[in-house]
């Protein structure tokens, strides 16, 4: 079957019409032609697997990972970035008005480095192998990431040695650019013993990874079972140090936060604030110092913790 792509749409897929019908086709560029071999039948839309390009973009690129395609960690490295951008732009366009029922004009698009640039990453383990959930919901055994910051790729070779100790299913790291340091947080199928995972810390960690947490996955937060070490990390930005819990959220692309928060006109100065879905503060701490109140409020109880904590510093 041959289709051509009319945009991308959530989740990254092509979208294209054969005889009325929609086709989602991972991994195709608007204005392309492609050969598709349809693969999973849904209620309003059949996916299919693009067998050969016919009709090429401009904009197709060689990705940069050698895992692309199979892990199910990114969906547009064969997209040229600038072109990313204006896709994501177009699809948040879109959502607004079908979703919120609200027509917006998106300029000055911020970006920074797109490769090398994510504080956190949760990696799946099988067999003691790290890797990531894969595109067609398989396993992906993986030996770097090139999303994922320089430091957190450098932990990969401990990652895999603390998994042959611990047996975890999933490992969550969080690596904060400005104290240096990383927190660990995972689950394990086996019983952890906490003296057996204190003493590993102690001599078979690195020095920068100041704690380590077990925990059981849940939906809203995870359940802490026990931390060896610290279960928060801070990160300074613009005169604020932000605690950051394992639980909690924070932007994983510092590069942007840093350009969104320059864009902020904090010179006025603000009346009373209200952050909401504020995380652990990012904005609302930093409006503090030119308002009269700001409260921020979260679904997520660690991060409005974390929010209170760093509020005090
Ligand atoms: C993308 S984060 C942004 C956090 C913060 N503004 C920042 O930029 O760091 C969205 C936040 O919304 C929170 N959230 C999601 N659904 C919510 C809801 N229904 N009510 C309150 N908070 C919610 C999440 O816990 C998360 O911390």
């Amino acid at each position: 079957m041959i289709i051509d792509i009319e945009k991308i749409v959530h989740g990254g897929y092509g979208l294209g019409r054969i005889e009325k019908k929609v086709y989602f086709v991972p991994f195709s560029i608007p204005k392309e032609r492609i050969e598709i071999e349809p693969i999973a039948q849904k209620k309003d839309y059949t996916i299919a697997k693009p067998l050969k390009i016919l009709e090429k973009s401009p904009h197709r690129i060689e990705p940069k990972c050698p895992y692309f395609g199979i892990c199910g960690g990114c969906h547009f490295q064969h997209i040229d970035y600038k072109e990313q951008l204006n896709q994501k732009s177009l699809i948040l366009k879109e959502t607004l008005k079908k979703i919120g029922h609200i027509d917006v004009d998106i300029k000055d698009i911020l970006y920074d480095e797109p490769y090398y640039y994510r504080n956190r990453v949760k990696f799946q383990v099988q067999n003691k192998e790290i890797g990531f959930v894969g595109f067609y919901g398989d396993f992906v055994k993986i030996e770097s990431c090139p999303i994922s910051s320089k430091a957190i790729n450098d932990l990969i070779p401990f990652l895999k040695e603390f998994s042959k100790h611990f047996n975890p299913n999933w490992i969550s790291v969080f690596y904060s650019e400005t104290q240096k340091e990383y927190t660990v947080k995972f689950s394990s199928k086996d019983f952890v013993d906490k003296e057996k995972l204190k003493k590993f810390k102690e001599h078979l960690s690195p020095k920068n990874l100041v704690g380590i947490t077990l925990a059981k996955e849940n939906k809203l937060e995870d359940k802490v079972i026990f931390s060896i070490g610290t279960p928060f990390s801070f990160l300074e930005l613009f005169g604020i140090k932000y605690r950051i819990s394992l639980n909690s959220f924070f932007q994983v692309n510092i590069g942007v936060v840093k350009k969104l928060i320059n864009i902020l006109d904090l010179t006025d100065g603000f009346g009373k604030v209200l952050d909401n879905y504020g995380g652990v503060g990012l904005f609302g701490l930093l409006i503090a110092k030119y308002a009269k109140e700001v409260k921020i409020s979260d679904l997520n109880k660690s991060s409005v913790n974390d929010a209170e904590y760093s509020a005090k510093l």
